[in-house]
């Protein structure tokens, strides 16, 4: 039989959703069982294994993966899709948006129940805020909480590569929402903005920005919708209408700087690091280059063999990142 160390190991990885320790515990306890003379118990765990991992490979998870492991066909290049396993306490977010990301997985949740008295989740969502605030993370982050796929809709290459037929196209993308439950992610939305400069044809933008609105609309599944955008002017008034919940993101306040630290160190020793100091050093800065730049002091910090993490180290990354310029913006 299984060690009790086994069996917690094995109940904790499922738990975590920790697929390749998992795997290995498993393998551990057939060895185990082998050595205790238990050659067809072994025997029997290993082949459960083989073909789980077969079945893996034709079903990811617990939805039919076709769309997952492999897009449909002609969705090839236009979705991509991944298994995040980011969870919302990994994120420094201001109090009320916290709140109404917590609601949406409860409600998502809860979906059964809230139509059951006619009541709608909150499932398509539009985030809106400057770059580096964490919009794409927190499209990671529902997945990972409601331990759906993520899948991103690649809206650059919809309006690029498919020039013409980007209506037949998004189309296809609503069909696999309804048949694969995800969070689906149209990020940089504004990129529809960008191409508008790029290829100057008004008339496409038109007819996708319509078909999309016409879909959201009308589409009814239990996936979510995630859309996020960088540049608030450029979208379309009517897109807000169509949204279940409209979030803004902001730079991070002061308060939210030591958290954005501590989290991405939570290894390195960040006892003595002066705050007073570093706190005003982050001003302007997005969420990610805070983060960026703790960890370019950590590398400093290993790399010279260092105790532990300098407050003058951090202070001077954040300040190196508030010099540069901003990035470039379509
Ligand atoms: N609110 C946040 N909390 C913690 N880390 C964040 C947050 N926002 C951004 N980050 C960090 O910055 C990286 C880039 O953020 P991202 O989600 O791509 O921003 P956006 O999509 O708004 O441009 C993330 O992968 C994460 O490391
Ligand atoms: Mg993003």
């Amino acid at each position: 039989m299984a060690t009790a160390d086994q069996l917690k190991a094995l109940v904790d990885s499922h738990s975590q959703r920790d697929e390749a320790r998992f795997r290995a515990v498993a393998m551990q306890i057939a060895a185990h069982a082998a050595k205790q003379g238990k050659g067809k118990l072994a025997e029997e765990l290993r082949a459960i294994l083989d073909r789980a991992s077969a079945q893996r490979e034709l079903h990811v998870g617990p939805v039919s993966a076709v769309a997952i492991a492999r897009p449909p066909r002609d969705l090839e290049g236009l979705l991509f899709a991944s298994y995040p396993d980011t969870r919302l306490s990994e994120m420094v977010l201001e109090k009320d948006l916290e709140a109404d990301l917590r609601a949406v997985v409860t409600e998502y949740r809860s979906r059964d129940k809230l139509r059951a008295r006619d009541l709608a989740p909150r499932l398509r969502l539009l985030l809106v805020g400057p770059p580096g605030c964490g919009k794409t993370m927190t499209a990671a982050a529902l997945a990972g909480e409601c331990r759906l796929p993520l899948m991103v809709v690649q809206l650059h290459a919809l309006m690029t590569k498919f020039m013409g037929e980007t209506a037949a196209k998004l189309h296809a993308v609503f069909d696999a929402m309804a048949k694969t439950k995800g969070v689906y992610l149209f990020d940089e939305f504004d990129a529809i903005g960008s191409v508008r400069m790029a290829h100057n044809d008004v008339g496409e933008i038109r007819r996708v920005l319509n078909s999309f609105l016409q879909l959201i609309e009308v589409h009814h599944s239990d996936s979510i919708i995630v859309a996020a955008s960088n540049l608030m002017p450029i979208l379309d008034q009517a897109l807000f209408r169509r949204f279940d919940a409209i979030l803004e993101y902001h730079l991070p306040k002061p308060g939210m700087v030591r958290p954005l630290i501590e989290n991405r160190l939570s290894t390195f020793d960040t006892t003595r690091l002066a705050w007073p100091k570093i706190t005003p050093a982050a001003k302007g800065l997005s969420h990610a280059d805070v983060v960026r730049a703790a960890e370019e002091s950590a590398k400093e910090m290993v790399l010279k063999d260092q105790p532990s993490i300098r407050s003058e180290d951090l202070v001077r990354a954040l300040e190196q990142r508030r010099r540069r310029p901003p990035p470039l913006r379509h």
